[in-house]
């Protein structure tokens, strides 16, 4: 076993003896591609590492897997190694920066959709291990809406629908939005804003989407959070370092922890820390991924 297996393990050792986490399944999506998504999902993810939470972070992106680029990690096996049983969790399991978790999902996705009983059943008992031991599994998924995306949406405890101010990205994120609440009305969806020039630009967009979601779609669309369009987002893809560690102090980082602090503030008065027992995390995505929304 290697040492990072090792650590893993231990780690969910140490956290049996304590009381279970709520673990939420939350996927990042967009309609318009080259949003952000990626290059939040990880950041977000670094944040609430930092914040003491424990986040795995998923890469559906089939093709175009780029979180791992994005920290400059080579990922030996994917999640599709553990749908054939070439691979237990603890080998696709990648540590990032901060000891932030990653699985790339390679052709996985795909997969899921046709897994046979005695995979599933796998699958489970793997992927089932990070229930009520990490906090948030956080998925990164590719633009738009496929067969495949669709579904995972739908599983999820919770989607991140990204957009900019741009009118393109702004009617591409309604459709999707549309299509959600239509298969699905009880979806818990929340919008972050990209890539705003001014706070005002930022509240603008999410207000204008917010009504045409609540009148046409009955549907309540609050808001995560805004970020800038900050130069430094760039530079840290080129350098394989996400923002968030290279420069903490820079705009697009501020926000994202501003973003943070106001979410856990959020779920502290909620007592979100409480298992439910109901409707929540990996099992039950998985349930709903491969079973129920077929
Ligand atoms: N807040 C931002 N400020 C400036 N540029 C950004 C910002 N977010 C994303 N970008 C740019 O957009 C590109 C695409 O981002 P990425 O996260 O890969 O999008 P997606 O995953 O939605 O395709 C990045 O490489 C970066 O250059
Ligand atoms: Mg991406």
């Amino acid at each position: 076993m290697s040492d990072q297996a090792e650590r893993l393990r231990s780690l969910v050792a140490k956290r049996s003896h304590q009381p279970a986490i709520n673990t939420r399944v939350i996927t990042v999506t967009s309609g318009k591609g080259g949003v952000g998504k990626s290059n939040f999902t990880l950041n977000y993810a670094l944040g609430l590492t930092a914040q003491g939470k424990k986040v795995v972070v998923l890469d559906a992106d089939v093709g175009f897997a780029n979180i791992d680029v994005l920290m400059g990690i080579k990922p030996k096996k994917t999640l599709a190694d553990l749908i054939r049983r070439e691979a237990d969790l603890w080998e696709i399991l990648e540590t990032g920066p901060n000891g932030v978790q990653f699985i790339a999902g390679g052709s996985g996705f795909q997969e899921l959709l046709e897994v046979r009983t005695e995979e599933y059943d796998y699958l489970v008992s793997q992927l089932g291990q990070l229930q009520g031991q990490v906090d948030y599994v956080l998925i990164d998924t590719g633009a738009g809406l496929n067969h495949q995306t669709l579904r995972l949406l739908l599983a999820s405890d919770e989607i991140l629908v990204v957009v900019t101010p741009e009118p393109t990205a702004i009617t591409d994120a309604y459709a999707l939005i549309k299509t959600v609440a239509n298969r699905h009305p009880e979806a818990k969806l929340k919008l972050v804003i990209n890539r705003v020039e001014s706070a005002a630009e930022g509240r603008e967009t999410a207000e204008k989407i917010r009504l045409v979601a609540e009148r046409f779609l009955d549907l309540k669309l609050p808001t995560l959070g805004i970020l800038p369009d900050d130069p430094i987002v760039s530079k840290a893809v080129r350098r394989q370092t996400p923002f968030l560690l290279s420069h903490p102090d820079s705009q697009a980082s501020r926000s994202i922890l501003k973003l943070i602090q106001e979410q856990l503030h959020g779920e502290r008065l909620h007592d979100m820390s409480k298992t439910d027992g109901q409707g929540h995390g990996v099992k039950q995505f998985l349930h709903r991924m491969v079973r129920l929304f077929r």
